[in-house]
């Protein structure tokens, strides 16, 4: 059973999410975040006609921001470690990591709105430039299944962050996107904790690394203090201009 399969892409996602720090974990838990899947040139947008009655459509994408995929190495480890478990690690097929032998993405979207090669979508966890390899209508009176049940992923809460605002970023925030609703945005990318398992700390030692932050969102950086541990709550301290770290001398 050795065969290869040559993908194109379709198309490729516009998003304000410019690397994984800062992108929702899943889509739909930021339903505020915004983005366009723009279809390749040379195909004709008439493959959205019909797609206007649709709420919702289901992406599949490929993970090329993954280092493996960069070095064109394949993944075989077949253990990963959700962030949600806080190190304990499941099948990769028991999850929805990044990191698997096909590095395929799927995320089910809400549709905004259709302009002739865009399809603008929210609810959005993908970085801008994702490749996108197929895009299916959510249908749903075969999809939806009310008798699910939730393996591992049900059974955990989400410690979520309380978040508030410095006098600095909310001035910041209304002068850079006036009454958007992307303070509601980066506000809750940030209840859900973007940090990295490692960075997360534990009571006696909160912060191992650091206790400021920045998220690239669009053009800006968000920048965040992690005040406290338990319960946990930051500050937004500022939004600025985001400086490519390679042009600072
Ligand atoms: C846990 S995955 C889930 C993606 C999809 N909903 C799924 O279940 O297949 C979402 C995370 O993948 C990362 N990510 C998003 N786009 C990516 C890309 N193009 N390449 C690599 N990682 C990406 C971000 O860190 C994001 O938070």
């Amino acid at each position: 059973m050795e065969s290869s399969f040559t993908f194109r892409p379709i198309g490729i996602v516009e998003s304000p999410f410019r690397e994984k720090f800062g992108t929702p974990r899943q889509p739909g838990l930021v339903e505020e975040s915004r983005g366009t899947i723009r279809l390749r040139d040379d195909l004709n947008p008439d493959a959205f006609e019909g797609l206007e009655g649709y709420s919702h459509i289901w992406a599949i994408f490929v993970f090329h921001e993954n280092q493996s995929v960069r070095e064109g190495r394949e993944t075989v480890k077949t253990k990963v470690k959700p962030p949600r478990l806080e190190g304990q690690s499941v099948g990769v097929f028991a999850s929805r990591s990044p990191h698997r032998p096909n590095p395929i993405g799927l995320s089910l979207l809400t549709i905004d709105k259709i302009e002739g090669r865009a399809l603008h979508v929210r609810g959005l966890d993908l970085i801008d430039g994702t490749p996108i390899l197929d895009l299916k209508p959510y249908l749903p009176s075969i999809e939806s299944k009310t008798d699910a049940s939730e393996g591992w992923s049900g059974a955990l809460t989400n410690k979520t962050i309380a978040v508030e605002w410095a006098p600095q970023a909310l001035s910041d925030i209304t002068r850079l996107y006036g009454n958007s609703d992307i303070r509601s945005e980066i506000e809750k990318i940030l209840n859900l904790d973007p940090r990295p398992v490692s960075y997360r700390g534990t009571k006696e030692n909160p912060d191992p690394y650091t206790s400021r932050y920045g998220f690239r969102h669009g053009d800006f950086n968000v920048v965040f203090t992690m005040l406290s541990h338990e319960p946990k709550k930051a500050r937004i301290e500022r939004i600025e201009p985001w400086a490519d770290p390679s042009t600072i001398e």
